[in-house]
């Protein structure tokens, strides 16, 4: 690798995944995760857990991106890290050691908003979108559209005003006795059910803003009454359950897509983030985007959830810019977009 390379490591530590990868010149050479499985028994990912797993997860993580990439400490040209959004506890972890790093290795250090590398996971790889366009950002954290202009100028046109979609997809599951995450699980039994079997309603928030609160109390109850006359209910109609529930999450995303695709006049949309996953989701927007003429961008499945590659891919245009912080960097949880 000669001097004039840009050879960025990324560390991502924002919740519950350790990750860091390595980007040269650009494009993203590895992308290592580790998974922290300790949260699945609590149902809910526990804020000093998962600090202390990313104390023992990241130096690995890192020496196998620096390993794997074929890449010594010394042939680095920034080093970058997530400042936030993201839970205080696993933000400090990534912080701390990206800022002790880049001082041992002289190095200038990178400030990456989560979110806003959440939409850059589109360049990672090809096709890449063209600007302008709208991203609808959904896990189990957030739930934006976001207008993106270009690279570094991007602006969120509707957020949720209470829970994420993610967690909302979670917690009707476990209503329904699944484990956590039950996300994919719901979404897996959706698939042999009727999403029109069951109805339930429709939040509509003001603007392009979500609210996602109301149906898991829609469900408690809905659950409820009906228990009450067929104790067997839920095993007798899970995947009606889980359809009917998808059905009304995804309509609810569409809704305010489409009037943000209106009101920006865009033309390509891209969804990113853990629920971008969701078949229900993919497969109603593919068919939306079709009949309205838009170009669609659905990530590999590794750049949707929480990932290292995306902060490289952030941490690189910053780097074009000169965009450096100094060693006085603090994460904010609540950092905005
Ligand atoms: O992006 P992510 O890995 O982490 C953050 O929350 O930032 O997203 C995880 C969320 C969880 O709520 C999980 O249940 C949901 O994404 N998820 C899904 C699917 N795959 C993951 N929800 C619905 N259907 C899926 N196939
Ligand atoms: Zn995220």
């Amino acid at each position: 690798m000669g001097t004039t390379d840009i050879s960025i490591l990324a560390i991502e530590s924002s919740c519950d995944e350790t990750s860091a990868s390595i980007i040269v010149n650009g494009k993203v050479l590895n992308n290592i995760v580790a998974t922290q499985s300790v949260h699945e028994k609590y149902g809910g990912v526990v804020p000093e857990l998962a600090s202390r797993a990313h104390q023992e997860n990241l130096i690995p993580v890192v020496q196998e991106a620096l390993s794997s990439a074929g890449i010594s400490k010394k042939q680095l040209s920034a080093i970058a890290v997530t400042r936030g959004p993201g839970l205080m506890g696993s933000l400090l972890v990534g912080v701390s050691f990206a800022k002790a790093f880049a001082k041992t290795l002289n190095l200038p250090l990178i400030e990456v908003n989560h979110m806003q590398a959440h939409v850059l996971a589109h360049f990672i790889e090809e096709p890449r979108p063209s600007f302008p366009f709208i991203c609808l950002t959904v896990s189990g954290g957030h739930t934006q559209l976001v207008w993106v202009r270009d690279h570094l100028d991007m602006e969120v046109i509707g957020e949720t005003q209470d829970d994420a979609v993610g967690e909302a997809f979670d917690k009707t599951a476990k209503l329904l006795g699944l484990p956590y995450p039950g996300g994919p699980l719901l979404d897996r039994y959706a698939k042999e059910g009727n999403p029109k079997a069951f109805s339930f309603p429709i939040t509509r928030m003001p603007g392009l803003n979500y609210s996602f609160s109301g149906i898991k109390t829609a469900v408690l109850y809905f659950l409820r009454d009906r228990l009450e006359e067929n104790p067997s209910f839920i095993t007798e109609n899970l995947a009606d359950l889980c359809a009917s529930i998808q059905y009304t999450l995804v309509e609810m995303l569409l809704i305010k897509l489409k009037e943000a695709m209106k009101q920006v006049g865009a033309k390509e949309v891209a969804i990113a983030g853990g629920v971008s996953a969701n078949s229900g989701l993919r497969s109603t927007l593919a068919g939306l985007a079709e009949r309205k003429g838009w170009k669609l961008y659905a990530p590999e499945f590794q750049y949707c959830t929480d990932n290292a590659g995306m902060i490289a891919m952030a941490a690189h245009y910053k780097y074009l810019r000169k965009e450096f912080v100094g060693d006085d960097l603090v994460p904010l949880a609540k950092l905005k977009l």
